[in-house]
């Protein structure tokens, strides 16, 4: 896609992890307002891609920018960094890695609490999202005493409660059962249209529902790009990425 103005921009990324090379320069101009998704096999360096955008990991070379500002936690002033973490928010593929909190109602009212939002504007908030989410039995419950599929909601839960203008998720409807899962597209479809998705996955049924435009990864780069049609039907590029036998 030719994007002008892009939301987030890496230009010639390379994250290692130890000898491991996760991203291998990769370049890529993610759009605003944009449902997008990115495609590739387990290892292609999808995650990896979303915590470079979320600024939880420098790049080793490159640059990663957003509103063509660089994400640099360490350069960037206080003003930029409130900003992001208010516009900006990574669902985790894994959830544990985001839970952490004793109850599922104090996990989802950790961020408006960091947010030092008015205490019965948060009640209001944490009920809403978590009826919304269909999690309400769980209000009282440990997060990490969840199945996989109730933590994921209550995750997304924690996110949504901050109405963040840009989602990062890392395969959102992974671990979900038949009727989770369409419930997520569901509510992911519902989503205002001047939000950005930016969707990590490797299903290729949940494509059509999450993103107008996909990026194809393979090996810490990027091999393809195009509106999902033209991806799902090409045949050879899904075999190349691995994500057909
Ligand atoms: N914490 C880590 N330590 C070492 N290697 C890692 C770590 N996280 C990911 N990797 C490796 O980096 C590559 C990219 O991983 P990842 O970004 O998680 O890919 P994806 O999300 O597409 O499955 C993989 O080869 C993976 O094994
Ligand atoms: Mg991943």
């Amino acid at each position: 896609m030719n994007v002008a103005d892009p939301l987030f921009e890496l230009r010639e990324a390379v994250f290692d992890y130890g000898r491991h090379r996760a991203l291998d320069g990769l370049s890529i101009r993610l759009p605003r307002r944009g449902r997008v998704a990115l495609l590739g096999a387990n290892g292609c360096g999808k995650s990896t891609l979303l915590r470079l955008l979320n600024g939880l990991y420098p790049p080793l070379s490159g640059e990663v920018r957003f509103e063509g500002k660089p994400v640099d936690f360490a350069g960037a002033g206080d003003e930029f960094l409130w900003n992001f973490r208010r516009r900006v928010a990574l669902l985790f593929q894994d959830p544990d890695a985001q839970l952490f909190n004793p109850t599922v109602h104090d996990e989802v009212a950790f961020g408006p609490l960091q947010l030092r939002m008015p205490l019965h504007e948060i009640r209001g908030k944490v009920d809403a999202v978590l009826d919304r989410l269909e999690i309400t039995h769980l209000t009282d419950r440990a997060p990490y005493r969840l199945s996989g599929g109730e933590k994921k909601r209550v995750a997304l839960a924690s996110i949504l409660v901050l109405d963040p203008e840009v989602l990062l998720l890392d395969e959102p409807s992974a671990a979900l059962d038949p009727r989770s899962q369409s419930q997520l597209l569901e509510l992911l479809r519902g989503l205002d249209p001047s939000k950005t998705l930016i969707t990590a996955t490797h299903d290729l049924d949940v494509v059509e529902s999450i993103a107008d435009y996909c990026y194809v990864m393979r090996s810490g780069k990027l091999i393809a790009e195009g509106p999902p049609a033209g991806i799902l039907a090409d045949r050879r590029l899904l075999t190349e990425a691995n994500l057909v036998r």
